[in-house]
């Protein structure tokens, strides 16, 4: 019983690319959902709703690509990649948000290798990656796909090399496999449901 309720949660969700202009509205509110702690840490320091807003505005229009996590069609999470022109030393940055109610099931790493694959497909040899020193679970997640993260100014920054194999291709969280393992189950009940109908009659229904 339980399980088939995480099975129909997880169906729920999906990971895909926003599309600039039109989606601008689901980034915007996603980022204005995350609380006071959250702001801080993704924000470094800044956390009025203007400040979000205008932030949101500038990813819509500058060419930042924005990979989206949905549950039950609502944006809960979200990584960002900045174009390499938008940084003095021609970096590519990223930057990520989760969304509390949704942590610590592998959302995080779920979006960071879709980034990741966008960025391959740009043609970018690495990221930046900047967070808080006090930032443990950006860290742990920077860490997981190989960004080695230096203190300096108070901050954590470290890049990502998108051209050694060892890194390339991370192998699948738990969550990517319990997101696919609940679809199948999804659509084996699907079956059995419309064969069983069939069988008594009740095509419509099916
Ligand atoms: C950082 C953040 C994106 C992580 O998202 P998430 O969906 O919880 O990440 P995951 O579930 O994929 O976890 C990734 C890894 O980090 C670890 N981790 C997550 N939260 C952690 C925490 N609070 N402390 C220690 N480790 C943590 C997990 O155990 C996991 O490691 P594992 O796969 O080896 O077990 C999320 O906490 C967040 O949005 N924080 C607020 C915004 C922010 O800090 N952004 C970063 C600025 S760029």
């Amino acid at each position: 019983m339980y399980l088939t309720h995480i099975a129909a949660a997880l169906a729920n969700s999906s990971v895909r690319t926003l599309s600039q202009q039109e989606e601008l509205p689901l980034l915007r509110d996603h980022l204005l959902r995350l609380d006071r702690n959250s702001r801080r840490d993704r924000f470094h320091g800044f956390m009025d709703d203007s400040f979000i807003e205008r932030y949101a505005e500038k990813c819509a229009n500058d060419g930042t690509t924005i990979v989206a996590f949905f549950e039950n069609g609502v944006v809960r999470g979200a990584a960002e990649l900045h174009p390499p022109d938008q940084s003095p030393d021609s970096l590519a940055e990223i930057a990520f948000s989760v969304e509390a109610s949704v942590r610590r099931r592998g959302v995080g790493s779920i979006l960071f290798r879709k980034l990741i694959a966008e960025a391959r497909a740009k043609g970018y040899k690495s990221l930046r990656i900047t967070t808080g020193s006090q930032n443990e679970a950006m860290r742990a997640l920077a860490n997981k796909f190989g960004a080695k993260l230096v203190f300096q100014h108070g901050e954590s920054t470290g890049t990502i090399d998108l051209t050694t194999q060892e890194y390339a291709q991370p192998a699948p969280t738990w969550a990517d496999i319990t997101l696919n393992a609940a679809r199948t189950a999804v659509n084996i009940n699907r079956a059995y449901w419309r064969t069983w109908l069939r069988m008594y009659g009740w095509r419509r229904a099916a």
